[in-house]
């Protein structure tokens, strides 16, 4: 058995029950985090044979920031009930396999800490009703040496979760959740998500920041445009690995329709949710994606192993890919393209 597929059974051991059903749990009635990783293995490859297959090479560029791998760290909440040193020590493991981490809004741990572990980090944003909140997070993420604003544009409101039992907010530790952010100083209805938000944000995002600002939640082609028209420097297509709107196409469904609208544009696009092979990977890049990121697997990992873990799953995925471009006849990312994709 792959050490990938053992990760969330081990993790399920050492969690409390209501963390580790957070970890795991899509909204409403599960369909979208269900079919996620069955739509990326629905795809059928048209290897090429005979070809130059000795060297391959996984460095790329990732909004200018070299990596040595093109798969990515997803941002994700509650990262210090998985591991006492949280962010921290998932930046210290994707920085050992030279990747890059999204950091949560609602990370537990200071954005200076983050830094100091190592890893390039791009600042997940939730825009909030007052925007001064948002301003000051940005302003901190900024200071500490953010690379990136990763825009999250599906939750105007939170996915509904259909809980059996206590929920990860009766049980999550004090102290372990918005560490950038001292929400005593503001009233509830202040921290509230903005849901009156237009394509302007990607520009107020990127004068108060100075950053490239990427654009998380694109699911069609039309609103990708709208992005880019807008100034973002990269799209990630992405349903929120299920969280959001239960129902939402797969991102394997939707990526192509994406990579074509923004195609000759400049705008890079990656691509989340349900990503757990290397020939999921594979897919996703010959599909146009300039990167993956995982999420869950990432969570799963840093509970299991720490940063070593984290480290061993980037890297694992990563020889993965390697692998099967190989099997597929191209070994460099650069040449990749929806042709090596058999119609669906
Ligand atoms: C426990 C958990 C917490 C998450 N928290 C956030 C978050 O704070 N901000 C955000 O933009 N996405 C968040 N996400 C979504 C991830 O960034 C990502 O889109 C998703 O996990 C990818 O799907 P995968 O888990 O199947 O790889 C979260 C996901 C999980 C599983």
């Amino acid at each position: 058995m792959r050490w990938i597929d053992t990760l969330e059974a081990a993790a399920a051991e050492k969690l409390p029950e209501p963390l580790h059903r957070y970890f795991r749990q899509g909204s409403a009635g599960g369909i979208s985090v269900g079919e996620a990783t069955a739509a990326w293995n629905a795809y059928r490859f048209r290897p090429h044979i005979l070809t130059d297959v000795s060297t391959v090479d996984l460095r790329t560029t990732i909004l200018g920031t070299p990596v040595d791998v093109p798969v990515l760290v997803a941002p994700s909440t509650m990262q210090r009930q998985a591991d006492p040193d949280g962010e921290a020590a998932m930046s210290a493991g994707v920085a050992a396999a030279g990747s890059i981490l999204g950091v949560s809004s609602n990370a537990g741990t200071t954005f200076a800490e983050i830094s100091a572990a190592g890893a390039p980090w791009w600042l997940q944003i939730y825009v909030v009703k007052n925007r001064d909140i948002t301003l000051h997070m940005l302003d901190a993420a900024v200071a500490a040496g953010a690379r990136a604003v990763v825009l999250t544009a599906d939750t105007p409101v939170v996915g509904r979760k259909e809980d059996d039992g206590p929920t990860v907010w009766e049980v999550v530790q004090p102290g372990h959740l918005l560490a950038n952010l001292d929400e005593n100083d503001y009233p509830p209805e202040d921290l509230a998500k903005a849901d009156d938000l237009g394509p302007d944000v990607i520009g107020w995002l990127h004068e108060r920041t100075g950053l490239p600002v990427v654009v998380k939640g694109v699911l069609r082609g039309d609103d990708a445009r709208r992005c880019a028209d807008a100034g973002a420097a990269g799209v990630i297509v992405s349903n929120h690995g299920g969280r959001q709107l239960d129902g939402a196409i797969s991102t394997a469904r939707a990526l192509p329709e994406v990579a074509e609208a923004l195609a000759g544009t400049g705008t890079e696009v990656y691509v989340d949710g349900g990503i757990r092979r290397g020939e999921h990977v594979l897919a996703a890049l010959a599909l146009g994606a300039r990167a993956v990121f995982v999420g869950r697997p990432a969570l799963w990992a840093l509970t299991v192993g720490g940063s070593a873990g984290v480290t061993r799953l980037i890297t694992d995925l990563s020889d993965e890919l390697a692998h099967a471009l190989r099997l597929v006849g191209c070994p460099r990312l650069s040449e990749l393209s929806p042709d090596l994709l058999a119609r669906r």
